[in-house]
């Protein structure tokens, strides 16, 4: 239902591709409305702080900072929140169901780390930031190519 829009835009934007034999592929999120695509990226700048400042928690055992960024990032899920019912529409029309996992599982991770920052466990966190990390390039790589060119597919 969803894709099959999806896939005959799919179809055309191949076509195209062909005929202006160019081999560049469009980021997942080129089509989306800009206002919706705006969003998404302010989330992202978002996400990108609450990283940096979550880091620099973990190293100085600063665990209530960890439990208040990871709940941050949680509930920053656009999917659930800042969007507006037309908006979260065009961003499920406009992604493959892959992205949507990786945006769930991502979020998952998040509320974990917010977890192991009430329990005051660095190991856990650790862990879970580098796999919070991995979510961030898995994501990019697969999905954000055209900007981020830097990134092979992991
Ligand atoms: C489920 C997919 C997904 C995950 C997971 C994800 N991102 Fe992104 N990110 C995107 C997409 C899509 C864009 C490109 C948005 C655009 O330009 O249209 C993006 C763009 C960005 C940008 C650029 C924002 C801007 O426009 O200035 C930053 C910074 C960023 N992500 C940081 C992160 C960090 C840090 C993580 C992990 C903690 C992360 N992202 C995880 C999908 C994801």
């Amino acid at each position: 239902m969803i894709f099959t829009n999806k896939r005959l835009f799919a179809l055309g934007t191949l076509c195209l591709t062909f005929l202006s034999q160019s081999a560049s592929a469009q980021d997942v999120t080129a089509e989306l409305p800009p206002e919706v695509r705006s969003l998404l990226q302010r989330e992202m700048v978002q996400i990108d702080a609450a990283m940096k400042s979550i880091h620099g928690a973990i190293v100085r055992g600063d665990h209530d900072v960890v439990e208040k960024q990871g709940k941050a990032i949680h509930d920053s899920f656009i999917l659930q929140q800042s969007i507006t019912p037309e908006g979260r529409k065009a961003l499920k029309n406009a992604v493959p169901e892959g992205f949507l996992q990786l945006d769930q599982g991502f979020h998952a991770l998040a509320a974990q780390l917010s977890d192991s920052g009430g329990r005051k466990d660095t190991a856990a966190q650790l862990k879970i930031f580098g796999q919070l990390t991995q979510a961030c390039v898995t994501c990019h790589s697969h999905y954000v190519y055209e900007r981020f060119g830097g990134l092979d597919t992991q």
